[in-house]
């Protein structure tokens, strides 16, 4: 059992995308997958999940109005997913100690609990950050994301969390981003994959079924590289083309299930 909170400091590096598409994938590797919002003010993990807004959620555990297992809702691809409230009025009277005794409390069913922490290093991101077993920081190529994931990096050792990985999100090869290497000696953390600038990854509301990309589009060079991601974190190469779309690889999918 793996619990993995992802963080970055800075907002809008992908964090979500990521979890959502790395949730997947690794339950198409057979795991048994638990992806929770803890993005408690600004949730969309269920939005990027193409899920219904839920009548209840992570923030009423919170508050004590609820039990832990009220909040654990189906996924596609047999993930399960903990939600938080989508509505306005849901950040007050929210007890966030309460936070890693809930994730205790479900993730032994789990083989990977995945964690979408918020944007900072608040009260929030570190309630999520001591939840876990491990943190990988999700970055942009650019100095600002570099910045706020060692910040945070240091913010989640201070609270002895463990800080393992690094995932460069967005790398688009322009002049200016930082390369890889540096990246790495800067965050001083192994690197667990590259994941492209993807016009693919955007297309997720575009229609009127909301998928992430690993679904909709699992040929895309972000939805392999995401695979990549997934093999580092089993210890295991991905046969990638197998996980590629086309229909009979959907009907192989199919019948094996
Ligand atoms: N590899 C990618 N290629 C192209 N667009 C991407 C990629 N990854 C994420 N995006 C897009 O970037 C935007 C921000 O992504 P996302 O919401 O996952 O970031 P976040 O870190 O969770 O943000 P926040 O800090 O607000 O929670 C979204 O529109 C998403 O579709
Ligand atoms: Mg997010």
């Amino acid at each position: 059992m793996r619990i993995i909170a992802f963080a970055s400091g800075k907002g809008g590096v992908g964090k979500t995308t990521i979890v959502a598409n790395l949730g997947i994938a690794l339950a198409r590797q057979g795991k048994k997958v638990l992806m929770v919002d803890t993005d408690l003010a600004m949730a969309n993990l269920s939005l990027i999940l193409g899920m219904e807004t839920s009548p209840i959620t992570l923030n009423d555990v919170l508050k004590g109005d609820a039990g832990v297992w009220d909040v654990v809702y189906d996924g596609p691809e047999k993930v399960s997913i903990m939600p938080a409230s989508l509505g306005l009025q849901d950040t007050q009277r929210l007890d966030l100690t309460k936070l890693p005794g809930i994730i205790k409390q479900v993730a032994p069913k789990y083989d990977f609990v995945l964690l979408d922490c918020p944007a900072g290093i608040g009260e929030d991101t570190l309630a999520a950050m001591a939840s876990s077993t491990e943190v990988f920081l999700v970055v942009n190529p650019h100095s600002l994301s570099i910045a706020d994931a060692l910040k945070t990096k240091i913010a989640a050792q201070r609270i002895n969390a463990k800080p393992v990985g690094l995932i460069i999100n967005m790398y688009a090869g322009l002049k200016g981003e930082i390369p890889e290497r540096d990246i790495i000696s800067m965050l001083e953390l192994p690197l667990y994959g590259v994941v492209p600038y993807d016009e693919e990854v955007r297309k997720t509301f575009y229609y009127k079924k909301i998928q992430p990309v690993i679904l909709r589009n699992p040929d895309a060079e972000a939805s392999k590289a995401v695979y990549v991601v997934a093999g580092k974190i089993l210890g295991i190469e991905i046969d990638i083309k197998k996980q590629g779309g086309g229909f009979f690889a959907w009907l192989k999918r199919l019948f094996s299930r």
